[in-house]
Parts: C-alpha cells; sequence; structure tokens
C-alpha cells in the first residue's frame, strides 16, 4: 500500500486542466486518508471550479494514476479554491508560449541614445521602479550584453531561479529583471559575438517566465551597434524612449538613434534630457553645466514630446537596502522619475485606447 507521501507524489505530478499547474505546485490535495486493509484511499482536492468537465478529466487521470501506482480503490471528493488561493495561482500561471507573439503581449519599451553615457541604464532602472510605484506590471531587460549594469544599479545579489525550461527573473522593487549579468561568474567580460548575441537575446524574450506583464522595459547597449538592431527587428512593435544630454552635439548623435527607430517602424514616444543642470542646494540656482537646449532640440527634430529634464543628483544611498542607481520617490528626482513614468504610462494607455488594441 502506498504511504501518504507517494500519494501526493504521484497525485502531484498530475496537471491541473484549470489553472495548468502541478497539483502539488498548488497546494490542491487537501486530503489524503489511507485505508490499508481496504486498499482504499480517498482524497479531497482543490479546483478552480467543481462540476465541470475539466474537473471530471482530472479526476479520471487521478483515479488512472493511482490505480497505476497500486491503488485497489479510489474516492474523491472535489472543494473549490478559495477566491484568494485562485488568484494567487492564476496571477502566477506562466504565460505559455513566446512573449513575442502572444496575444497579450506586454508594451516595449525601449530605452536608447546616440551614445554611451548619457544615463540610459540609469533611466531605464528608475522609470521601471516609478512604472511599478504606480501599481504597473513591469519588467526589465538588460539588453546591453556586453556592458550589463542593471543588477549593480538595483543591487540586485540574488541569481535568477531555474524552473523546469524557465528561467524566473529576479524581482526587485515590483520589477521583473533579467540581465547577462546573472549568467557570468565573477563578474567576467562577456565574449560572445555576433549571432549568439542574438540568441541570448531572443532567449530573454521565450525563455524567462516573465507572468503577466503591462510593461517590459529593454535597456539597450549606446548606439545603434548590433544588439540595437536586433532588438530593432526581433520587437515589430517597441516604442522607444530616447535619451540625450543637454549638450546640441549630444542631441545630434541621439538623433541617429531616433532616426533608426523610425527606420525600423519603432515609434519614439518621447525624449528625456538627463545631466540637464546641477542645482545648488544652497541657492536653488541652476547651472547648465552641460549645455542648454539638446533635449528640446531632439524632441522637436524627432517630433516627440519632451518627457522631462533630470538634473545632476545622486540618489540617498541605504546600507541596509543598498540599490545605489535608485532615487527614492521622495526624492527631487525620484518624483520627476514617477512624472516622466505617469507620463509614458498615459501615452501608451491612451494610444491603447484608441486602437482598440
Ligand atoms: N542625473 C544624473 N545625475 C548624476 N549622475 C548621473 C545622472 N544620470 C546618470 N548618472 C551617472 O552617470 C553615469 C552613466 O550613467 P548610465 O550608466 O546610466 O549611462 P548609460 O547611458 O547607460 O551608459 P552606457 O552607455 O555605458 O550603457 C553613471 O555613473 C550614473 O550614475
Ligand atoms: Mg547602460
Amino acid at each position: 500500500m502506498l504511504t501518504e507521501k507517494q500519494v501526493k507524489e504521484v497525485v502531484g505530478e498530475i496537471t491541473d486542466p484549470f489553472l495548468n499547474k502541478k497539483l502539488s505546485e498548488t497546494d490542491a490535495i487537501k486530503e489524503i486518508t489511507i485505508k490499508a486493509e481496504k486498499q482504499h484511499i480517498s482524497l479531497k482536492i482543490a479546483v478552480a471550479k467543481t462540476g465541470t468537465s475539466e474537473q471530471l478529466s482530472l479526476q479520471g487521470t487521478i483515479v488512472e494514476e493511482l490505480k497505476k501506482a497500486g491503488v485497489q480503490s479510489v474516492g474523491l471528493r472535489f472543494v473549490e479554491f478559495t477566491p484568494e488561493e485562485l488568484q494567487q495561482y492564476r496571477a502566477e500561471q506562466p504565460n505559455t508560449g513566446n512573449l513575442l507573439t502572444s496575444p497579450n503581449a506586454p508594451e516595449f519599451i525601449a530605452i536608447a541614445s546616440g551614445k554611451g553615457g548619457v544615463g540610459k541604464s540609469t533611466v531605464s532602472v528608475n522609470l521601471a521602479v516609478s512604472l511599478a510605484r504606480l501599481g504597473k506590471k513591469v519588467g526589465l531587460i538588460d539588453a546591453d550584453i556586453y556592458g550589463f549594469s542593471v543588477p549593480d544599479m538595483m543591487g540586485i545579489t540574488q541569481r535568477p531561479v531555474v524552473e523546469g525550461e524557465k528561467i524566473i527573473p529576479v524581482d526587485r522593487f515590483g520589477v521583473k529583471v533579467i540581465s547577462m549579468g546573472f549568467f557570468v561568474e565573477d563578474n567576467s567580460p562577456v565574449i560572445w559575438r555576433g549571432p549568439m548575441l542574438g540568441k541570448m537575446l531572443t532567449s530573454f524574450f521565450t525563455e524567462v517566465e516573465w507572468g503577466e506583464l503591462d510593461y517590459l522595459l529593454l535597456d539597450l547597449p549606446p548606439g545603434t551597434g548590433d544588439v540595437a538592431l536586433d532588438v530593432h527587428s526581433m520587437l515589430p512593435a517597441c516604442k522607444e524612449v530616447i535619451i540625450t544630454t543637454p549638450h546640441p552635439t549630444a542631441a545630434f548623435v541621439a538623433a541617429r538613434a531616433g532616426a533608426m527607430a523610425l527606420k525600423t517602424d519603432h515609434e519614439v514616444i518621447g525624449v528625456v534630457e538627463n545631466m540637464a543642470y546641477f542645482e545648488s542646494q544652497l541657492t536653488g540656482e541652476k547651472e547648465y553645466v552641460f549645455g542648454k537646449g539638446g533635449g528640446p532640440k531632439l524632441a522637436e527634430e524627432l517630433q516627440t514630446e519632451l518627457l522631462g529634464q533630470l538634473p545632476l543628483s545622486q540618489p540617498d544611498w541605504n546600507e541596509e537596502d543598498f540599490a545605489p542607481s535608485i532615487y527614492d520617490e521622495s526624492h527631487r528626482l525620484g518624483k520627476i522619475y514617477g512624472e516622466i513614468a505617469s507620463k509614458i504610462a498615459f501615452i501608451c494607455e491612451n494610444e491603447k485606447a484608441a486602437t482598440g488594441k
């Protein structure tokens, strides 16, 4: 006769037809009674809805599997999950298949720039966190395969867990994050080339268990190189936010990234001017240390909106929960990021409502 543990093992492996999860994962086995003398096992199983064809099919499978394991007779009783349980398991339900082709694909937003060091990654991580603060479901792909920086910027110390065939992204401040940095040892440089790059990027979309997302942000590598191009061709419907510094030449270079976006039919939804000025804490005076006018000029050139201008300032560091590049909600920049995030959400949601998609 099977022991309770063995029954759990056998039945736990069976998939719930409603939730598409193993019964062991949803804690669906509520009771097990074993009557050894009668070779009988009775079970209480929770399902999403009783009295359905799904229940019937599950019933059949359970009986079949237990009989295969040598049980003579099986008694089954079904109860319904509580709404809380159901919500929990539904929310975690795998987004089966490919995020790129899924009908409920999130809004993809790539953060691009013409050149390096203008603050793409800083803006990416803070926008992601700010969108999450607005209650959105947010994912972030650090698509800078060689020069990944997102894990350090967000202070991520864990690594993603692999479950079956899928990689579970790391959750940080309500943002699901994936980065090449999670898959290299000891901060060693990544020397993959050519096709591997595209492959890596593809697997970030297809092999990562993103679950349900409203927004998936992509922190692009600088410039208009191969990864940027891969992203452009891989994501037919991608929006872009272009980052520039206020210097007029920076805006020229950024315009190239914008032109690339437009060529690949990506929609530039706005420009963010970073390092826009330095504001003295003492006098409140603004100094335009990196020049002036680059952001508005670029926005005009790309016929898009200037979403915001971020001054020079570092986040307040917190030793207990170290995330060196994340601005607090109450920080001067945290508030500007909040405004930019709201604008982006507004643009995307309006467009969705207008196109009915
Ligand atoms: N508004 C700001 N005030 C102060 N420092 C900033 C600001 N924005 C970015 N930085 C700093 O500038 C540096 C470059 O920023 P970041 O790494 O975000 O740029 P990037 O465009 O992603 O660079 P790369 O092209 O190398 O990927 C970082 O050290 C970052 O902390
Ligand atoms: Mg970067």
